[in-house]
């Protein structure tokens, strides 16, 4: 089995490419500083070339058969699962996440493609019955052509396969923006993809230091038809305006403030490992980890002591070294948000049960934080943490916490810990959340719709549904049948 290379040019119209530009930018390792790579420094003539390439692919693509597809797709999950080890060192040395943790996104990342491989045969459509007998009414599914992907730096492989294995299947071709910071695995996908039997311009990588004029050809282009986009609210905002002026169908998978509610009535070691699983995954950078704790009084000492003791044994380090459990923040800015809201919660009265900056190992490590006394007046309350800070909020009713669970224009995931099975129902039904883990704190699975309400967003990716983002739904009237 050869190896994965490490890959400094874009992958356009199946060739390895430099950038019009000509120029290059750093690959920084974030826990060492060490530079891993010069990578193609991509402008908008060079998304525009990638937009061509999959717009010419999408007619010869679109029109195999979808088991032909399917069998494409099987042999790039193959590919990925045999280089498992490598590309979860490459994700690791990009974005900083422990190895364990990488090793398990590559599987997570594979199962999309799996998992799409599959439901490329099961593009169904529906025969309807007509509202006069001289007629058949049919509804198709074709679809929907060119479909890009701005893909976020916390998870580099899964979100590009959670994107494109759909995009693909349904018989769309895909041009991929990754994350300034995270563009070797995006490219290794690439690699792979092309031995696995994808033909030139039905996957493209176009690696850019700063994506905005990237990201306005891949949200504006005309022969752009469809856009998903993982990442904060306030650029998906930004670029769901950029696709309306062409009115493409887009997707968007944006910030959350998950609660995660521990009623007294909870069985306390499972809301402790599923907190700590939810909440440090990742080093407390994804969408979906805890950003609140809501606690009853009844159990709240009880739980915040559970918390520290087991948050103050984990192992900070280097996420290549086997036995670390949280890494380096992804940059200074991710440090010193994080700081910013520590402080701002302890000058008004938190407590640092445990945590707190770890620069003795490296200047972006940040050690897991247990903070108590928490309040809703606090910035904690309201905004995304995206590192290893748990907040501990206080709540005395069911209904208190139901109301501070919701008191947020965000809706990705919310999760909660009870017994009671008329409370798990009622509280399930009335978190305006687009997924609730109960009694469970991790959730992401490709057979399960992954999304958002409110402002966390549009769509939904994984499961059945997934598929559904990259079809257009035609309707056939056919008449004169006397
Ligand atoms: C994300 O953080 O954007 C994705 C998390 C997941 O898929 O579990």
């Amino acid at each position: 089995m050869s190896s994965v290379q490490i890959r400094e040019q874009a992958y356009i119209d199946g060739a390895w490419t430099t950038p019009s530009t000509q120029k290059t930018y750093q690959i920084v390792n974030p826990a060492t500083g060490e530079v891993l790579a010069n990578v193609a420094d991509c402008s908008a003539d060079d998304a525009t070339l990638a937009v061509e390439a999959a717009h010419r692919a999408f007619g010869p693509w679109s029109k195999k058969t979808a088991k032909e597809r399917s069998v494409i797709l099987k042999k790039w999950f193959d590919l990925i699962m045999e280089h498992q080890a490598e590309l979860a060192r490459m994700m690791t040395m990009e974005c900083g996440k422990p190895i364990n943790e990488s090793m398990g996104e590559v599987v997570y990342g594979a199962s999309f493609v799996e998992w799409f491989a599959e439901e490329a045969k099961r593009v169904y459509g529906d025969i309807i019955p007509p509202p006069k007998g001289d007629r058949k009414v049919m509804a198709i599914k074709q679809p929907i052509g060119v479909s890009t992907a701005i893909t976020p730096w916390n998870f580099p492989l899964a979100m590009i396969t959670r994107k494109c294995a759909p995009a693909l299947a349904a018989g769309c071709t895909a041009v991929v923006k990754p994350a300034e910071a995270t563009p070797l695995t995006a490219l290794a996908l690439a690699e792979l993809g092309a031995k696995a039997g994808l033909p030139k311009g039905v996957f493209n990588v176009v690696t850019a230091s700063h994506g905005k004029d990237v990201g306005a050809v891949l949200t504006q282009h005309p022969l752009v038809k469809k856009v998903s986009f993982t990442g904060s609210t306030p650029v998906g905002k930004q670029l769901l305006k950029q696709a309306a002026d062409t009115v493409k169908k887009s997707s968007m998978e944006l910030g959350g403030n998950a609660p995660f509610i521990v009623f007294d009535d909870a069985d306390i070691d499972a809301a402790i490992s599923g907190a700590i699983a939810s909440k440090y995954r990742n080093t407390g950078q994804t969408c979906v980890c805890v950003n609140r704790f809501l606690v009853q009084d009844g159990i709240y000492d009880q739980f915040a002591k559970a918390l520290a003791d087991r948050v103050s044994k984990m192992t900070i380090g280097n996420g290549l070294e086997e036995s670390t459990e949280q890494g380096p923040l992804i940059n200074q800015a991710a440090i010193n948000k994080v700081t910013e809201l520590v402080d701002d919660a302890t000058s008004s009265g938190a407590n640092v049960l445990t945590g707190g900056p770890r620069s003795d190992i490296g200047s972006l490590f940040y050690a897991p934080t247990v903070l108590t006394n928490v309040t809703d007046k606090m910035r904690v309350f309201n905004e995304e943490i995206f590192g290893p800070v748990a907040p501990l909020f206080r709540f005395k009713t069911e209904e208190d916490a139901i109301r501070m669970a919701n008191d947020t224009p965000f809706g990705l995931a919310a999760y909660f810990y009870t017994q009671d099975m008329g409370r798990i129902w009622r509280v399930a039904e009335s978190l305006e959340y687009g997924m609730v883990g109960i009694n469970e704190g991790i959730i992401s699975t490709e057979v399960a719709p992954f999304g958002g309400v409110k402002e966390s967003g549009l769509g939904r990716e994984g499961s059945k549904y997934g598929i559904d983002e990259y079809v257009e739904i035609k309707y056939l009237c056919l008449g004169g049948l006397d």
